[in-house]
């Protein structure tokens, strides 16, 4: 498996920094995105430039310059002609662009992220569209191929976003809309919600884990193959806790009786770079915290604090959890 050549241990650390990662683009789409941002920003600050040196004149001036700033000419080409125009290229422009971020060659690879309070479900598709993997809050995909991600929302409006390979695109309940990433070098790219969903929209993020081609087919074929069964004594009593406390009501474990689907899918959460939806690292002290009281840490996400578990409880559950790779 490739190990991501940048660690994700902190979304915040992924998101944040300078150049700021709208404007460090890793990949061709986000490549695209980027020029348009500093297109704005060139012509923004040229406007700006432009309004400080009428109001310069429009105050100090003599008076045939504030007589002429203060005619008709003036008023109808940069007040109508001017604005209209630069408003119909950029307009263009932008259609034209999100053409390209939008429709599918058939090259690429196919996945479907659906948005929910405040989590990501995860699918990769066949050619056909149909779902050969699930997963949650991370996504996986190969360097250099383009991933087309189909994109719904199950409950209300979230926006998908990972400014570093792509443009960002809302999820609409009752509607698909598409959006395609591409990432030039492996290693582990920071997503966040980008509409405002609840409460607790600022803590949904997920990560995007770019391999080299062949790692990654490596990696797909791993996946599709069932979990190993041989667990230990802690691991063990964990996966009878996680049926009896009903943690198999909304998780999904596949190969297992856990078959809930309300949840974020678990069969491989050992292997997650992060928990709780991009915000915390996954270590043994967070997958316990998380269990416990993941309300103090979410407020009102869908999982209820389970504070009437034992420390030892706990313990065997997060020791189930990590199995799962
Ligand atoms: Cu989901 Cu904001």
């Amino acid at each position: 498996m490739s190990p991501p050549t940048s660690s994700s241990s902190s979304l915040a650390e992924a998101l944040s920094g300078w150049p700021p990662p709208v404007l460090d683009p890793h990949g061709p789409f986000s490549n695209s995105v980027t020029t348009l941002a500093w297109v704005l920003i060139g012509g923004a600050t040229l406007i700006f430039i432009g309004v400080c040196v009428a109001m310069w004149v429009a105050l100090y001036g003599s008076d045939e310059l504030r007589a002429r700033l203060g005619g008709e000419r003036v008023v109808k080409w940069f007040g109508l002609i001017l604005p209209a125009a630069v408003l119909l290229l950029l307009l263009a422009w932008g259609l034209t662009m999100m053409r390209g971020l939008t429709t599918i060659q058939g090259d690429e690879l196919r996945m479907r992220v659906s948005g929910n309070i405040y989590w990501w479900r995860v699918s990769y598709l066949d050619a056909a569209g149909r779902e050969l993997h699930a997963d949650a809050n991370e996504l996986h995909i190969p360097v250099g191929r383009p991933v087309v991600v189909d994109m719904v929302s199950e409950d209300v409006i979230h926006s998908f976003w990972v400014p570093k390979l792509g443009g960002k695109m809302d999820m609409i309940p009752g509607r698909t809309n598409r959006l395609k990433l591409q990432a030039d070098k492996a290693g582990s790219y920071g997503g966040q919600c980008a509409e405002f969903c609840g409460g607790a929209h600022s803590l949904m993020g997920f990560v995007v884990v770019a391999h080299e081609a062949a790692d990654w087919q490596r990696w797909l074929a791993a996946r599709l193959k069932p979990l190993p069964v041989n667990l230990s004594v802690d691991a063990l009593r964990g996966k009878q806790l996680f049926n009896e406390v009903g943690c198999a009501a909304c998780h999904r474990v596949a190969g297992t009786d856990a078959q809930g689907i309300s949840g974020p899918d678990l069969t491989h959460v050992g292997s997650r770079q992060s928990l709780g939806a991009g915000i915390l690292s996954n270590t043994r002290a967070t997958l316990i915290g998380w269990i416990g009281d993941s309300q103090s840490i979410k407020p009102n996400n869908r999982m209820p604090a389970y504070r009437s578990l034992k420390g030892d409880e706990l313990n065997a559950l997060a020791s189930y959890m990590e199995s799962l790779k």
